[in-house]
């Protein structure tokens, strides 16, 4: 039983998701970035890596009761974010028995905006089975809070943050103390683009090993997790209390915030690229056939 007197920002408190947060007082969070279990089964065969399974509860429970679930715990996230606060969600896209389970259809039923479909190409997939094309990618949902009624839009990144697309190119992270934890810099670069350098409040309510909470320690904002396994909240402790280790990498990820040269000024360089110009301007390679379908060397003569 968690007592509401434990609870304080810069911490992990362990506990069910639900049960903690609606013990949290209203609107505290600027930003926050979670992965919650996927309720995948584990039950098919052909998994190239090992099973993702957590130390502290079973990913496998009814469909529908795990959807309603995940809409409760996206609307309490949505109390809990102050207005004009983001989230970001991580999930995938699930088969069972051929049905396409896609997480836009519950994150779709919550009370919030859904800013923008973020795909993290993961590159590695986890079950080589040809059923379908590898999976190698993940998506993150952006949701928005709006900052006043009828907000639909919400505020404008800095170029910068804009600028590193709707792509996170990102291998998965290894690490022999959980299953999945994120690589750091994907929830640095969300923390980073919707705060843009400024303090704020961070949340990340399956916290694991606490990757969310030591990009936010790093980035010189509160943080709160919450964690239902004893073992991964102490490892994200442990972490966090040596946050400083990691500042490397999270340094590398900020770096790459920045442009190069704005729109206008690769205009007046000429740099800028008219899609719209005409293509004859492209050099065209030559046809390796002619118009009867006969075979032609590079330099346009008939192949004898
Ligand atoms: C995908 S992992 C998150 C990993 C995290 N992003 C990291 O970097 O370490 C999901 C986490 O949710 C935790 N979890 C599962 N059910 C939970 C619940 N009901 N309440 C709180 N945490 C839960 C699991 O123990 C697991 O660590």
């Amino acid at each position: 039983m968690v007592m509401h007197s434990t609870i304080g920002l810069n911490n992990t408190i362990v506990g069910d998701v639900l049960e903690v947060l609606r013990l949290l007082p209203g609107p505290t969070f600027d930003v926050g970035v979670t992965s919650p279990p996927y309720n995948k089964g584990e039950r098919h065969k052909g998994w190239l890596v090992d099973k993702v399974t957590y130390a502290n509860n079973s990913d496998r429970q009814d469909e529908a009761a795990y959807q309603a679930e995940q809409i409760a715990v996206l609307d309490e996230i949505y109390r809990v974010t102050k207005p004009g606060g983001a989230f970001f969600y991580n999930h995938k896209l699930r088969w069972d028995r051929g049905q396409l389970l896609h997480p836009y259809a519950w994150v779709s039923k919550t009370e919030w905006v859904v800013r923008q479909e973020i795909i993290w190409q993961r590159r590695i997939a986890a079950n080589l089975r040809g059923w379908r094309f590898w999976q190698v990618e993940e998506r993150i949902y952006w949701l928005q809070k709006p900052r006043f009624s009828g907000d639909k839009i919400g505020p404008e990144l800095a170029p910068r943050h804009a600028l590193m697309t709707s792509i996170r190119d990102m291998w998965p992270e290894q690490d022999p103390s959980h299953p999945a934890p994120f690589p750091i810099e994907l929830p640095a670069r969300c923390i980073l683009s919707i705060l843009d350098g400024k303090p704020g409040a961070v949340l990340d309510p399956y916290a694991g090993i606490g990757t969310t909470l030591v990009a936010a320690k790093l980035l010189g904002c509160n943080y709160f997790g919450i964690e239902i396994s004893p073992e991964y909240a102490a490892t994200g402790k442990e972490r966090i209390a040596n946050a400083e280790n990691e500042r490397p990498r999270l340094e590398a990820e900020a770096a790459l915030h920045k442009v190069e040269m704005t729109f206008q000024e690769r205009k007046a360089k000429g740099l800028s690229r008219n899609r719209f110009a005409k293509q004859t301007q492209r050099p065209v390679a030559p046809s390796l056939w002619d118009t009867n379908g006969n075979a032609m060397t590079e330099n346009g003569n008939e192949a004898s």
